[in-house]
């Protein structure tokens, strides 16, 4: 393959991730084999990748921007340019892009047409039913009772999604939605342990990646909002032993054949986000993309060179790569969040650390920061990713909370209990 030019689209820790990856894990800008670009990126990135500007959503502005740095392969991270098209712009152009078509990420973009893809596809999955008129929440509240599952149909970074018991709250949310313009979906509520399973898809083929669970809400022992995500571990040490299997053959092979069948197949990263009830893996929701944090964490283990699984998925060639390697053990992120996270995260903070710790992306990935003279200081709600590894997710998660505890930013927070319910041994599942 040799040495290629890729251009990293994105702005997030899941694109710190991406880059450092990109560049062999190398930790110092140019020691990796390949030139790196990224746009917009953030201050974290900046140290490993030329920045350069761009509407990330402009899919002529992407190609343009492709054309001028005579990328080989543009990778795009974040759901908002998939389903705006930029992937279509880019392989119109005749670049190689990792990322689905704006067709294929409607499973990410549209709940509606992800379900429908699902039922086609013979996928399981949690009932569902669109309202599009406030008149009829109460009785779609009525139908499906607590838990409330209460969804927006569009993207809405995470952030789009109520599970509560309160009746009242999720009829709130399911109004805000509607006065937003946009459908709302309500759900039954799958029981299980969540898992976030990423996969590799070109077409029928499909490689997965470690099996991940993400920590959702803001605070210890699940309390508080959901957020766009509080800290991630992998692999899964309770998962059965056939667990990544029976996802692939039961969810994800079955709608990249549907999607292959409709006419847009699907090329890029495709993310099952799945409660594992007593029969198994269910479809909570799709993702058209890496997921964030837990790449942060997957990524830390991955051995085979990124750029090589992402140019062959880019080109259509994902059947020929050799099975992926595996660093032995586990891999955590702890999320660095700002101060009034997620509601109205305080910004412009000063960040300090020992010694050259913020500049040492195989510990700290960079999430929402800015530079400032020679520092950084916070810019967004999740601030910085901490990522520990260890020959047992223990080690892991001690090797990630001592480094969060050598970082000041007044007034942040972060949970302290990541993956500590599979560590004590507390998740079960039946099969
Ligand atoms: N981990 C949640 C997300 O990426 O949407």
């Amino acid at each position: 393959m040799g040495r290629m030019r890729i251009l990293v689209i994105g702005s997030g820790g899941r694109e710190h991730a991406l880059v450092h990856a990109l560049n062999g894990n190398a930790g110092e800008a140019g020691a990796g084999e390949h030139e790196l670009h990224v746009a917009p990126g953030n201050a974290g990135i900046a140290g490993l990748a030329t920045q350069h500007a761009l509407d990330v959503t402009d899919g002529d502005a992407a190609v343009s921007l492709a054309k001028e740095i005579a990328a080989d392969l543009v990778v795009i991270g974040p759901e908002q340019p998939l389903v705006a098209g930029v992937a279509d712009a880019l392989r119109e152009a005749g670049i190689a892009v990792f990322g689905p078509s704006k067709a294929a990420a409607a499973l990410e973009g549209s709940k509606a047409f992800a379900k429908d893809v699902m039922a086609a596809a013979g996928v399981r999955t949690a009932d569902a039913r669109q309202v599009t008129d406030a008149a009829d929440v109460a009785a779609a509240l009525d139908e499906f009772g607590p838990n409330y599952v209460v969804k927006d149909d569009g993207l809405a970074g995470g952030k789009g999604v109520v599970v509560t018991q309160d009746r009242a709250a999720a009829q709130e949310h399911a109004e805000a939605v509607l006065a937003a313009g946009n459908p709302v979906l309500f759900e039954s509520f799958l029981e299980g342990p969540e898992v976030s399973l990423f996969c590799l898809v070109d077409g029928e083929t499909v490689v997965p990646l470690l099996p991940a669970q993400d920590h959702k809400r803001a605070y210890d022992n699940d309390e508080g909002p959901n957020t766009g995500g509080m800290g991630a571990y992998t692999p899964l040490p309770w998962l059965p032993e056939d667990g990544v299997r029976r996802i692939v053959d039961e969810v994800v092979a079955p709608v990249a054949a549907e999607m292959v069948r409709r006419g847009t197949p699907y090329s890029g990263l495709l993310y099952a986000g799945l409660a594992w009830g007593a029969d198994g893996p269910s479809v909570v929701e799709f993702n058209a993309r890496f997921g964030d944090p837990e790449t942060q964490a997957v990524l830390a283990l991955l051995e085979t060179p990124l750029a090589e699984v992402l140019h062959a998925t880019a080109t259509g060639t994902l059947h020929e790569l050799e099975p992926l390697d595996w660093r032995h053990g586990y891999a955590v992120t702890v999320v660095l969040a700002a101060e009034g996270y997620p509601a109205s995260p305080h910004k412009g903070d000063e960040i300090t650390a020992q010694g050259t710790l913020l500049n040492d992306p195989s510990h700290v990935l960079h999430a929402g920061t800015s530079s400032e003279g020679a520092g950084y200081v916070s810019a967004g709600g999740r601030v910085l990713n901490i990522i520990g590894t260890g020959a047992s997710l223990e080690e892991a998660v001690s090797a990630a909370y001592e480094t969060i505890e050598q970082i000041d930013l007044a007034g942040s927070f972060y949970r302290r209990d990541i993956a500590r319910p599979a560590i004590d041994g507390e998740i079960s599942v039946g099969r």
